[in-house]
């Protein structure tokens, strides 16, 4: 089994994170998968940002979740990177998944609800979803198990993965009761050596955010199922010398 390559927010590391150019770019390079954050705005329109507010990642301020997408749509969401991105605006989930038409990677949509809560989110993304029927293949993650809940009970066939970092007791309390395909560890856990009796098939899991070289080495020699990078340009390189 060969450890899949996914492109975190796009590709993170060499373009603005979360835009139609990082996902062209992951496309590009012909990553195994792309993930990607979703928040909710004031009128109920599905966004691809990763942070609760715009401070960070756009020339606008405050929280998405106060404002409509035309006001959204206003701001600069790559010039903060660089100057060449300046035309880059928050992509909605529906142009990144129009943008993604034909492509048969794996998606993994992070839907943002450990920190803030947007009522009606889940059941917005499924229909989206079912509207759309894209070509490649959807997960849906998250820190907030209770939003994967959800998401299963809208679909019970969608597949669904546990985000954790590095207490993972909730993670297997909740797996105990609910259809879990995937966990998406931190590097950090890993790191921890734990997951070896805990996960000694190693094919359940999809590692984040693995940036350098050493690690991406140790992912593919552990035949973890995926490594989620910023860089998968490089990591797909680093693979084919592996
Ligand atoms: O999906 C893995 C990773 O994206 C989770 O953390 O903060 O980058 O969204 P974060
Ligand atoms: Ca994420």
């Amino acid at each position: 089994m060969i450890t899949k390559v996914i492109a975190h927010r796009g590709s993170k590391g060499t373009h603005p994170e979360n835009t139609l150019a990082a996902f062209k770019e992951a496309v590009r390079v012909k990553s195994d998968g792309i993930e990607l954050d979703v928040h909710f705005t004031k009128d109920r329109e599905l966004v691809v940002i990763h942070d609760e507010t715009l401070d960070r990642t756009t020339n606008g301020t405050g929280n998405v979740g106060e404002q409509t997408l035309e006001e959204i749509k206003q701001y600069d969401a790559g010039s903060w990177f660089s100057p060449v991105y300046q035309q880059e605006k928050i992509p909605t989930l529906k142009e990144v998944l129009s943008l993604l038409a034909g492509y048969e990677g794996l998606l993994n949509i992070e839907i943002k609800t450990d920190k803030i809560a947007y009522a009606g989110i889940e059941e917005a993304l499924i229909g989206l979803i079912e509207h759309m029927q894209p070509t490649c293949h959807i997960v849906y993650s998250s820190f907030n198990f209770s939003s994967l809940k959800k998401i299963k009970a809208f679909n019970p066939k969608a597949e669904i993965a546990c985000l954790f970092k590095m207490n993972n007791k909730q993670t297997k309390l909740f797996s105990r009761t609910t259809q879990v395909a995937f966990w998406h560890p931190s590097i950090q856990w890993l790191k921890t050596k734990k997951w070896l009796l805990l996960f000694p098939k190693r094919r359940h899991l999809r590692v984040w955010t693995v940036n350098k070289e050493k690690e991406m080495l140790f992912c593919y020699k552990k035949k973890i199922a995926a490594i989620i990078t910023d860089y998968p340009e490089q990591a797909l390189a680093v693979r084919k010398t592996y």
